[in-house]
């Protein structure tokens, strides 16, 4: 088949790649930088390049847009007129038939995320799975030809009364060296007091473990202590998945109608975890290989994906997982390289896509222990939500679509460095004042702020204000009576800008256009009509207390949030975030061995909502989506 070159710009990344490939596809290939946030699907319209004409002699490629085909009206949708003229197109809706150069600009590339999943200060009771034991063996001689597997079990028996024991093979092949190194004196883990998982020379009492979160888009792991529960090291990157889908859909779709593609998503969470793993244990000061013991949570997605399991039965209705319950499974089956002998426990799912991350909150949070009326939010790419205490859980999930995160957001963007991710309007001037990540100055007093789009924090944040100051109505249509240089008619719809092109990185004004304020409107009203019949299941009215969980929540404006409408009305003192909330829950299975059969037990036991099987969910949405709801 025919090669062509293709290069990419600013980065000078260039190789050769097969004929009628996507731009998109020829940048993951190339490790291109290239924002994708649909995976590819020409949804989200953030993988906007140029392609480059003229001759490049540097580089031998005579480029023009004749090279590439493209798909028009999908970047009608997403691209001006002024852009198209200028040879902008979709990445992932343009096929390659020749040479060519292609221009990435800023607000395409990936920022590198702000990962901010900081291990909470949560006091965990210490049971954990693996025992450590120590022995003191007599050494083998010809009058006692015992071998060492016998002896070291019977020792075990004799000392601690620990019977039915069996041994890891990967344990056994590096048993009689150990032996022998530690003088017949060895500490051996011990996993759920069933199987020897790992034997070290002499007395050793310290034990390790990794806690994991995966997110769908952010992966966190914390090493801990096993001895003391504390946490010695946390290390966090971007889910590597993110390159082949930022939503769930996308990735289940990626697994299921690529060639290698659960593969490759399986891969690419593994050698993250493996990276993540590696990082920990340098900063702890530890070996990757002392890890004895692990504990994952992460969506039902993520699940299938990090277990390898096929996804596609998860992707249509009725939505049914692989497994429910939760997993063992040995780290190196599936590639991961700590303790030769560790285990992974992976946490129970519950319903649809509420999965073990869920379960992860649920049992860091209790409220099955709880007298008052919990309504946890968990807000993501995906939302989700748990309502009630000990008498009665309830749990759902809504798809809030990616908008709070940045995408389907005409200046959305990632939490990375130059995002707006505060900002205030004087309801009076409708002069606005913004700060941006990676900045403590508000742009009043940073000429050179250097803007590159709105995250979500700062999506909540201008709703709430744009909404009280009057910039439009509770129907969410822009007011254009208001007098104001910031509110305008735009090419397409009507915007009200945020920045100046002066104030931003990205040489073009920051606007929240009409259609910004709709995908705010659908995620927000989600999120509200899934808590609102979810109360009319359980009969209630109000809520004692709001937990909004998850690492976004603790960073939006809860007065914000409440503004725009995205939970039912609460005394704003009762509204607490509580940071990462399903890390917190890893950290307990991984250091509490009570924890993960709570986890399985109340797993089975949450009533799971299917909202959109609710008969008045057209109705509660339609009037969730006015403002505040
Ligand atoms: Fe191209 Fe979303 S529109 S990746």
């Amino acid at each position: 088949m025919k090669q062509y070159n293709i290069v990419f710009q600013p980065s000078g990344l260039r190789g050769k790649v097969l004929d009628n490939i996507t731009i998109l596809d020829a940048a993951r290939q190339l490790g291109v930088s290239l924002e994708s946030v649909c995976g590819g699907k020409g949804n989200c319209g953030k993988c906007k390049v140029r392609i480059e004409e003229g001759n490049f002699a540097k580089y031998k490629i005579n480029s023009s847009i004749s090279a590439v085909t493209t798909r028009e009206e999908v970047n009608y949708r997403f691209l001006s007129k002024q852009q198209m003229k200028q040879n902008y197109l979709l990445a992932c809706q343009t096929k390659i038939h020749g040479d060519v150069v292609v221009f990435i600009p800023e607000e395409s590339r990936k920022g590198q995320q702000v990962v901010r999943k900081e291990a909470t200060t949560r006091k965990i009771k210490l049971n954990p799975v693996i025992k450590k034991y120590y022995v003191e063996l007599t050494a083998a001689t010809l009058h006692d030809a015992l071998g060492d597997h016998e002896r070291l079990l019977a020792q075990l028996e004799k000392q601690y009364k620990l019977t039915g024991l069996v041994m890891d093979y990967p344990v056994l092949i590096k048993l009689q060296g150990i032996v022998r190194q530690g003088g017949w004196k060895v500490t051996v883990s011990v996993w759920k007091g069933q199987e020897i998982v790992g034997v070290e020379p002499g007395q050793v009492k310290k034990g390790y473990g990794f806690a994991v979160d995966i997110g769908t888009t952010t992966v966190a792991g914390y090493l801990c202590d096993l001895t003391t529960g504390e946490v010695l090291a946390t290390e966090a990157i971007m889910n590597p998945q993110v390159a082949y889908g930022e939503d769930v859909m996308s990735r289940i779709g990626y697994a299921t109608k690529e060639k290698n593609g659960l593969k490759k998503l399986n891969d690419a969470i593994i050698d993250g975890l493996n990276e993540i793993a590696a990082g920990a244990a340098k900063k702890a000061g530890i070996k990757r290989s002392d890890i004895i013991d692990m504990a994952v949570v992460g969506n039902t997605c993520i699940h299938h994906l990090f277990l390898n399991l096929p996804p596609q039965y998860l992707g249509k209705s009725p939505f049914t997982p692989a497994i429910h319950h939760s997993v063992n499974v040995k780290a190196r089956d599936l590639g991961l390289k700590v303790a030769a002998g560790a285990y992974v426990h992976v946490l129970p799912n519950e319903a649809g896509f509420v999965g073990a991350d869920n379960v992860g909150v649920l049992i860091a949070e209790e409220p099955y222990n709880q007298d008052e009326m919990l309504l946890i939010i968990d807000i993501g790419t995906n939302g989700e939500l748990i309502l009630g205490n000990r008498k009665k859980l309830l749990s759902s999930s809504c798809a809030t679509g990616p908008a709070f995160e940045g995408a389907e957001i005409r200046h959305g963007m990632r939490a990375s460095a130059g995002a707006i991710e505060k900002l205030k309007i004087d309801p009076k001037t409708k002069e606005v004042q913004f700060k941006v990540i990676g900045n403590d100055k508000w742009n009043t007093e940073d000429k050179n702020i250097g803007a590159r789009g709105i995250c979500g924090s700062g999506i909540f944040d201008a709703a709430a204000q744009m909404f009280l100051a009057g910039i439009f109505d509770k129907s969410g249509r822009f007011d254009m009576k208001v007098k104001s240089p910031r509110l305008r008619m735009g090419e397409k719809e009507p915007e009200f800008v945020i920045a100046w092109a002066k104030e931003t990185a990205i040489n073009q004004d920051i606007a929240i256009v009409q259609k910004d304020i709709r995908a705010i409107q659908l995620a927000k009203g989600a999120m509200y009509s899934g808590a609102r019949i979810m109360m009319n299941r359980l009969g209630i009215d109000k809520v004692d207390r709001v937990i909004l969980a998850g690492a976004f929540g603790s960073f939006i404006d809860k007065t914000s949030a409440a503004v725009i409408g995205l939970f039912p009305d609460c005394d704003r003192k009762m509204v607490y975030a509580v940071g990462n909330a399903a890390g917190d829950g890893a950290r307990m299975a991984l250091l509490n061995i009570d924890k993960r059969d709570e986890a399985d037990y109340w797993a089975q036991r949450v009533e799971y909502v299917e909202l959109t099987l609710e008969p008045n969910f057209n109705s509660i949405f339609t009037k969730a989506l006015s403002f505040p709801h």
